[in-house]
C-alpha cells in the first residue's frame, strides 16, 4: 500500500519537474514577443480592452481597440459589466486577452445555446473579461442572482471556486476546527465565510491591519502572523487550508490534528516572486506531500476546476447572505494598470473589480 503512494508520489514529482519546465520555456518564450506587434491591422468591429503586449510588469498592460469577438455556437455573448483580477492575472500567465471572472448581460448566444437569451444577467468564467465584450462558453455562465450587483458576481468565479473545491478536498465537516492561512485576500475571504457556512469552527490568520475584516466575515479566532506564528501554538486543526504555504511540512504537521488534512492552495498572493512562488511549490509537491505518505495526516494539493454546479451553489450562498464578497476597490476599465500595480503588490484586502 505505502510501495503503490510512494511511486504515486514519484510519478506526480516527475511530471511536475515536466510542468516547471514547460513553464519556464513558456514564460522565456513570452519574454521574447510582443503580442500587440504581431496584429497591426485596425479592428473592423472595434471594442476597448485591456491587453498585455509583452511579458514584464504591470506597466506593460495596455487599454487598446481589438475586434469585438464573435460567439462560436456553444458561446454566449456578454456585455462585461464587471471583471475582477486574480492572482493568477498577476504572476504565471502574463496572457494577451486578460481577465477569467466576468459578469454580465448577454447580448447574443450561438445556435446550440438554449439555457441564456439576450438580457440574461450572468456570471461566470470566460477567456478576454477585462474588456467591453467578451464570449464565454454556455457550461461556465451561471444566472446572477438579483439581490447581488455584477461588481460582486464579478469578484467570484475563480476565487470562490478556489475556496470551495478546497474546503471541500480538506472533507470539512460541521464543528472542525479549520484554519485558513492567508484569510484575507481573495480566496481567503472566500474560505472563512465558506467554513463558516459549512459550520466549521474557522480560525483566520492575517496582518495586523486586516484584523477587523476578517472579524466581520465571521471569524471565530483571529491570529496576527506579525506577532504570533500559528505552527508554535498548542492547538491543533482538523483541517489546515493554505493559501501561502509559507511554513514546513513539520511545522505544518505539528498544528494538524492525527488525521487532519492540509489543502495546500496556494503560494502566496500575487506579490510573491517568481523563485519564490516556485521554491514552494516544490517544497509542498515533493516534500509536503511525499512525506504524508508516511502519516495519518495528509497534504493534499489541486487545481480548481471549473464546475457549474459549483457556480450555482455560490451563487446561492450569497443570494442567502452566508457569502458576501469583500471588495478592496473597484477600478474603470481604463484604470486597470493601476489595479494590476496594486494586485502586483500582493496585500489586496479581498477582491479588485475592474468596472466597465
Ligand atoms: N489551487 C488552485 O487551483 C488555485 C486557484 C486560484 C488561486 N490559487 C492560489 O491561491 C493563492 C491565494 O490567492 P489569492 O487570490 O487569495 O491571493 P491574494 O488575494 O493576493 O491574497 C494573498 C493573501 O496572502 C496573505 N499573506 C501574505 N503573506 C502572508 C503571511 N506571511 N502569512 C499569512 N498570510 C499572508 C495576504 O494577507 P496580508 O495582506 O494580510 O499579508 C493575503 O491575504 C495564490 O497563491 C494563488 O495562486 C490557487
Amino acid at each position: 500500500m505505502k510501495l503503490r503512494r510512494i511511486l504515486k508520489w514519484m510519478t506526480r514529482a516527475v511530471l511536475v519537474g515536466l510542468i516547471l519546465a514547460f513553464l519556464v520555456g513558456f514564460v522565456a518564450y513570452w519574454r521574447s514577443t510582443n503580442e500587440c506587434d504581431r496584429n497591426t491591422a485596425a479592428p473592423i468591429n472595434p471594442m476597448k480592452a485591456i491587453r498585455f503586449c509583452e511579458y514584464g510588469s504591470p506597466d506593460v498592460v495596455k487599454l487598446d481597440d481589438v475586434e469585438k469577438p464573435v460567439p462560436t455556437d456553444d458561446q454566449v455573448l456578454i456585455k462585461v459589466r464587471a471583471a475582477s483580477l486574480n492572482a493568477l492575472d498577476a504572476y504565471l500567465i502574463r496572457d494577451s486577452w486578460l481577465g477569467r471572472d466576468v459578469a454580465g448581460q448577454v447580448e447574443a448566444v450561438g445556435k446550440n445555446v438554449t439555457q441564456f437569451k439576450p438580457g440574461d444577467e450572468v456570471f461566470g468564467i470566460c477567456r478576454g473579461a477585462l474588456a467591453e465584450y467578451a464570449c464565454a462558453f454556455e457550461r461556465a455562465l451561471v444566472t446572477k442572482p438579483s439581490n447581488v450587483s455584477f461588481e460582486q458576481a464579478a469578484s467570484v468565479p475563480l476565487a470562490g471556486l478556489t475556496a470551495l473545491q478546497g474546503l471541500r478536498e480538506g472533507k470539512i465537516q460541521p464543528g472542525q476546527k479549520v484554519l485558513i492561512n492567508g484569510a484575507t485576500g481573495g480566496v481567503g475571504t472566500f474560505a472563512v465565510q465558506i467554513a463558516k457556512s459549512f459550520g466549521a469552527e474557522v480560525t483566520a490568520v492575517c496582518s495586523t491591519r486586516n484584523v477587523d475584516l476578517v472579524q466581520s466575515i465571521g471569524a471565530d479566532h483571529i491570529i496576527d502572523y506579525t506577532k504570533e506564528d500559528f505552527t508554535k501554538s498548542d492547538q491543533r486543526y482538523d483541517v489546515i487550508f493554505d493559501n501561502v504555504a509559507n511554513h514546513s511540512f513539520f511545522e505544518r504537521r505539528r498544528v494538524l490534528t492525527p488525521k487532519g488534512i492540509c489543502v495546500l492552495a496556494g503560494m502566496g498572493g500575487a506579490g510573491v516572486k517568481q523563485g519564490q512562488a516556485i521554491g514552494r511549490i516544490a517544497s509542498n509537491l515533493f516534500l509536503a506531500q511525499g512525506l504524508s505518505s508516511f502519516t495519518g495526516q495528509k497534504f493534499a494539493q489541486y487545481m480548481t476546476k471549473l464546475n457549474k454546479p459549483d457556480l450555482i451553489l455560490l451563487g446561492e450562498l450569497m443570494q442567502a447572505g452566508k457569502v458576501r464578497p469583500v471588495i478592496e476597490r473597484t477600478y474603470p476599465l481604463n484604470d486597470a494598470p493601476k489595479a494590476f500595480r496594486q494586485l502586483d503588490a500582493g496585500h489586496a484586502r479581498g477582491k479588485l473589480v475592474i468596472t466597465v
